[in-house]
C-alpha cells in the first residue's frame, strides 16, 4: 500500500468526543497540570477540518493592518508546484479534510494549478480563495478551472479607508472592480466580502456593506485586526472596549435596512471577546456553543429574519485553531497561527514538515510536542482574561 492509499485515522471513529469548546471550558477552571491535559484531550480526538495553504509568501502590498512581513517571502520560498499535489492528497485522505483554501498572501499561477489538479481529482472537495481582487488580475482567467466554492474579496472600509489601511491609492476602486468581474463572469457561486475591521475603518465599514449590499453582494466577513503581541501589526490598530462593542449594537441596528445579508464578525483575539464580556453581559450571556468557538446570532434559531438578513457573532478561542485548521507554509511546514508574524517562522512554531512526515504523526504528536506551547501560552491567556466570565 503506497502513502496515498493508506487510509485515514480511525482516530474518533468509535469515541464519542467532547466538543473541544467543552474541553476549553472545563479546562478554564482547572489546575495548570489537568488543564494543559484537557486541552491535550482535544487534539486528540478532533483532527482539524479544513487546510489552509500559503501558496506564497510573495505580495507586493504593503496593508498596515497585514500579519505578514513586507519581507515573508524572503525568508519562506514557494515550493515547485507538485510538491503540493502529494501534500494536498496525503491532506485529504489520511485526515479526509475536505476543504482547502488558499491561505497566503497572493494568487499565483502556481497555486491555482495546484488547486485545479485537486478539484479534477476530487470534484467535492470545498475551495476557497482570498484576494484583494488585485493580484488576482493576471491569472482571473485560470479561475475558471479551478472552480472554487467561493471567493473572498477584502475591501476594508469606504474607499478613503481602504486606501490608507491597504497603503495604496486606487485600490478599493480596483479591488470592487475584481469583486465585480467575479461575480459578472459566475467564476465562482459566492463572492464574499472579507473585512479586516481597525480604528482606520471603524467608521466606515457598515457604510461599506450598506453600499456593497445595495449592490447586490450579499456575504460580508469582517475580523476585527489580530495583533503578535510585540511584533506586528501596530496594537493602535485594534478597536477595543465601547468602540467594538457600539460596533456590534450599529450592525445590529444596520441590519433590517439590508437585502438578504448574511453578515458574520468573528474574534480570534481574546481580548475582543473580554470586551464583549464586560461591556455587553446581555450580549455575551446569549452565546452559544459551536464546535470550537462561541456563537451568536440575530434572529435567534427559529427566529424570522427581517429582510431576510442574518447576523453572527463568533469568539474562536486561538487555542484551539489547530482543531479546525492545518496550517502549511511555502515550504510544507505545519505551522501554528500568527507565528508568520516574524518573517522567520520560529522553529518552535513548526509541528513538522509535511514533505519529511506523515501528516497522520504530525497531527497525532502535536498534543506532545514542543510547537503545543504555542496553544498552552495562548489558552493561558484566555484563561487570564475569561475565566470569570465563562
Ligand atoms: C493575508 S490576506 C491574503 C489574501 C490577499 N492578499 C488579501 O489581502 O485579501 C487574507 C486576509 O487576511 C486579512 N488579514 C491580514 N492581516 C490580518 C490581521 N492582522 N488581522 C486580521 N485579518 C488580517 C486580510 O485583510 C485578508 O482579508
Ligand atoms: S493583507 Fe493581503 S494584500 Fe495586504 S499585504 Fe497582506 S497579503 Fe498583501
Amino acid at each position: 500500500m503506497t502513502a496515498l492509499q493508506t487510509p485515514s485515522i480511525p482516530l474518533a471513529a468509535n469515541i464519542v468526543a467532547k466538543a473541544p469548546i467543552g474541553r476549553w471550558m472545563d479546562a478554564l477552571r482547572m489546575s495548570d497540570g489537568q488543564a494543559i491535559e484537557e486541552l491535550r484531550q482535544a487534539y486528540c480526538e478532533h483532527l482539524p477540518t479544513q487546510g489552509e495553504m500559503i501558496f506564497t509568501g510573495a505580495c507586493d502590498f504593503t496593508c498596515q493592518h497585514c500579519i505578514y512581513p513586507p519581507s515573508f517571502a524572503r525568508f519562506n520560498k514557494a515550493l515547485p508546484a507538485d510538491r503540493w499535489d502529494g501534500m494536498l492528497e496525503d491532506i485529504r485522505q489520511m485526515l479526509d479534510i475536505r476543504t482547502f483554501v488558499y491561505g497566503g498572501r497572493s494568487l499565483t499561477p502556481e497555486g491555482l494549478d495546484v488547486l485545479t489538479r485537486l478539484r479534477g481529482r476530487c470534484p467535492d472537495v470545498q475551495i476557497g480563495l482570498i484576494d484583494n481582487g488585485i493580484s488576482m488580475e493576471p491569472v482571473r482567467e485560470r479561475l475558471h478551472d479551478v472552480r472554487a466554492d467561493w471567493i473572498d474579496i477584502s475591501l476594508d472600509g469606504q474607499e478613503r479607508d481602504h486606501d490608507l489601511q491597504r497603503g495604496r491609492e486606487g485600490s478599493y476602486r480596483a479591488g470592487i472592480e475584481g469583486a465585480r468581474w467575479l461575480v459578472d463572469s459566475g467564476v465562482a457561486p459566492k463572492v464574499n466580502i472579507l473585512t479586516c475591521l481597525t480604528t482606520i475603518n471603524r467608521a466606515s465599514v457598515i457604510p461599506m456593506i450598506r453600499e456593497l449590499n445595495a449592490e447586490g453582494f450579499r456575504n460580508f466577513f469582517i475580523t476585527p485586526v489580530t495583533i503578535v503581541e510585540g511584533v506586528r501589526p501596530a496594537p493602535q490598530l485594534r478597536v477595543e472596549g465601547e468602540s467594538l462593542v457600539e460596533f456590534i449594537r450599529e450592525l445590529r441596528e444596520a441590519l433590517p435596512s439590508m437585502d438578504e445579508a448574511w453578515v458574520e464578525l468573528t474574534f480570534y483575539s481574546t481580548e475582543y471577546a473580554k470586551n464583549v464580556a464586560m461591556l455587553a453581559p446581555e450580549l455575551w450571556r446569549q452565546f452559544s456553543l459551536d464546535r470550537d468557538g462561541f456563537v451568536w446570532a440575530e434572529p435567534a434559531e427559529g427566529g424570522e429574519a427581517v429582510g431576510g438578513s442574518q447576523l453572527f457573532v463568533r469568539y474562536y478561542p486561538i487555542s484551539l485553531t489547530g482543531v479546525r485548521e492545518l496550517i502549511v507554509n511555502t515550504n510544507g511546514d505545519v505551522i501554528m497561527p500568527k507565528s508568520v508574524g516574524l518573517g522567520q517562522v520560529d522553529r518552535k512554531a513548526v509541528a513538522g514538515n509535511l514533505l519529511q512526515q506523515d501528516v497522520r504523526q504530525i497531527v497525532a504528536e502535536l498534543p506532545r510536542s514542543n510547537a503545543f506551547a504555542f496553544y498552552w501560552k495562548e489558552f493561558q491567556h484566555e484563561q487570564d482574561l475569561l475565566r470569570r466570565y465563562v
